[in-house]
């Protein structure tokens, strides 16, 4: 038998929520969204990087919400998925994955629009990349549901998520330290120990240069900046 060593706060309204939303979410997160929100050091936005069909980005606006914080929730995603090659179907079904793909988007939307109805999030239709070349020249840009949103400025928590190779996973940790204010915090997913993900080369580099702390490991790291 395996002793589960991590800790889940899953609540009433994230079981609802995993219900009823797809998503790729580790529970053990839960417990580092809770962390980093109730202790964030700023009113600065909350940045996440890779939001599928809306699951973290529900739970992160979840825990705004319960903590009474005003942050702005700002979340990027191209949906633009690895494996997913154009002209190609989703397994041996007739599903083309450029449909399957406009399916997850409109699915963010739905289930964005109805769990984090009071407090939506700005969701710009970008790779990370591209996000933070607009937060640098502090763009206006439309987010998904419409609305305009002027990115730029430091930055509270990141929540990085999305192309899980060793290079993009260190350009957004780059990209984010350069806005991050002192006590703000990164959480990385799939970057358990042991886990095999590439993320765990760029969880290595942080922990030996210094300059942040590990506040958690649960399974996933989340660093608070000295
Ligand atoms: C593991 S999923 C995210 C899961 C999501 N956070 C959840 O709660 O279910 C990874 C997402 O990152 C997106 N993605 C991949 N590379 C990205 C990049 N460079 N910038 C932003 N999003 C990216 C993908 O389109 C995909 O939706």
């Amino acid at each position: 038998m395996t002793r589960q060593d991590w800790i889940d706060i899953s609540d009433e309204f994230t079981e609802w929520v995993c219900y009823a939303n797809a998503g790729m979410l580790s529970r053990g997160n839960l417990y580092c969204f809770n962390h980093a929100v109730a202790n964030l050091p700023t009113d600065d936005p909350v940045v996440e990087i890779g939001s599928f069909a809306g699951l973290s980005t529900n739970l992160l606006a979840h825990y705004l919400r319960k903590h009474g914080r005003c942050n702005r929730l700002i979340t990027c995603d191209k949906w633009m998925f690895e494996g997913a090659d154009a002209g190609t179907t989703v397994g041996d079904s007739p599903i083309p994955h450029e449909e399957y793909r406009d399916f997850v988007r409109a699915t963010f939307i739905r289930n964005v629009r109805f769990f984090s109805r009071d407090r939506l999030p700005h969701t710009v239709e970008m790779l990370s990349d591209q996000m933070y070349e607009a937060w640098r020249e502090q763009l206006e840009e439309q987010d998904v549901f419409g609305r305009s949103v002027r990115l730029g400025g430091p930055i509270s928590f990141c929540y990085i998520d999305g192309n899980h190779s060793y290079e993009c996973a260190k350009r957004d940790f780059q990209n984010t330290d350069e806005f991050l204010v002192p006590g703000g915090f990164i959480l990385f997913d799939d970057s358990a120990d042991g886990s095999q993900w590439e993320v765990c080369r760029v969880i290595e580099e942080i922990k030996a240069a210094g300059r942040y702390e590990v506040v958690a490991r649960n399974p996933n790291y989340l660093f608070v900046k000295k």
